[in-house]
């Protein structure tokens, strides 16, 4: 069966790079509008919306705004309604990681990574409900992490915002299931983006060493399961905690 998107709205966060970007491009392909969030990296932004639009023919609008600050998810609302209208498939996928032993671990340090991973994920759900309201549809696929249910020396601000990601996910599963909004957790493992990249070679060696399919997963391959949860095909799935990781956390 294909899956169409046609007529749906999309809003990925952090699309600019690696999985949100692999995500923007399967939307895309299932016709859906996308909306192209990033921070920072605004030519990489710009560039992936040409391509977009010229290759699917739908719309792709590139749109900076730092998702860990309410005001500016805001004011990213105001700019989408003008030029898009209401965004029914919300993905939340911008993060970032700051790894320091707790011991090191300041409250700047701490402070950013729940910003970027978790805040982000309250600020869009509540900016953005809303519009799936209205449109009596809804899917909310908020991107975790393996970490998230496993934990990971070096990364407690980044396991703490993960792990939070499943409560909150499950709990507005609860709260607006019957109301035709689904709402999951995709949980990757190790996947080859720049996030992965910046990791000392022997601990990528060791991780991969332990991925039973015995190789690193690619943003492509978390991208056909966001897709599919976006889709009527999962309409009966919600609250749900899906793991990606070539069997890395089973
Ligand atoms: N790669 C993995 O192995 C892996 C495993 C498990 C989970 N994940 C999760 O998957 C998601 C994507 O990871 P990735 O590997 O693709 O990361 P990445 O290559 O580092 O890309 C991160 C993206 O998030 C954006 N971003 C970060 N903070 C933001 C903020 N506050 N506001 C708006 N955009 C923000 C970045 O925008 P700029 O380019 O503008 O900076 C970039 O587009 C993250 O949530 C990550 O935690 C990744």
């Amino acid at each position: 069966m294909v899956i169409n998107l046609e007529g749906k709205n999309a809003l990925i966060t952090g699309a600019s790079r690696g999985i949100g970007r692999a995500i923007a491009i399967k939307l895309a392909e299932a016709k859906a509008n996308v909306i192209i969030n990033y921070r920072s990296s605004k030519e990489e932004a710009e560039n992936l919306a040409n391509y977009i639009s010229k290759e699917f023919s739908v719309k792709a609008i590139p749109i900076q705004a730092d998702v860990g600050d309410f005001e500016q998810v805001k004011k990213m609302k105001e700019i989408i309604s003008k030029e898009l209208g209401p965004i029914q498939i919300l993905v939340n996928n911008a993060g970032i990681t700051n790894d320091k032993l707790l011991r090191n671990m300041t409250y700047d340090v701490w402070d950013s990574v729940i910003k970027s991973n978790l805040y982000s994920v309250y600020n869009t759900c509540f900016v953005f409900l809303e519009d799936m309201l209205s449109s009596r549809w809804g899917r909310i696929i908020n991107i975790s992490s393996i970490v998230g249910l496993m934990g990971s020396a070096g990364q407690a601000n980044y396991a703490a915002a993960k792990a939070g990601i499943i409560g909150f996910t499950k709990s507005i599963a609860k709260e607006y299931a019957k109301r035709n909004i689904t709402s999951n957790v995709v949980c990757p493992g190790y996947i080859e983006t720049d996030m992965t990249s910046k990791l000392a070679t022997k601990i990528k060696e060791t991780i991969i060493g332990n991925i039973p399919v015995g190789k690193p997963g690619l943003p492509e391959d978390v991208a056909n399961l966001v897709v599919f949860l976006a889709s009527d095909l999962a309409s009966y799935i919600t609250g749900e905690v899906i793991n990606i990781s070539g069997g890395l956390y089973m």
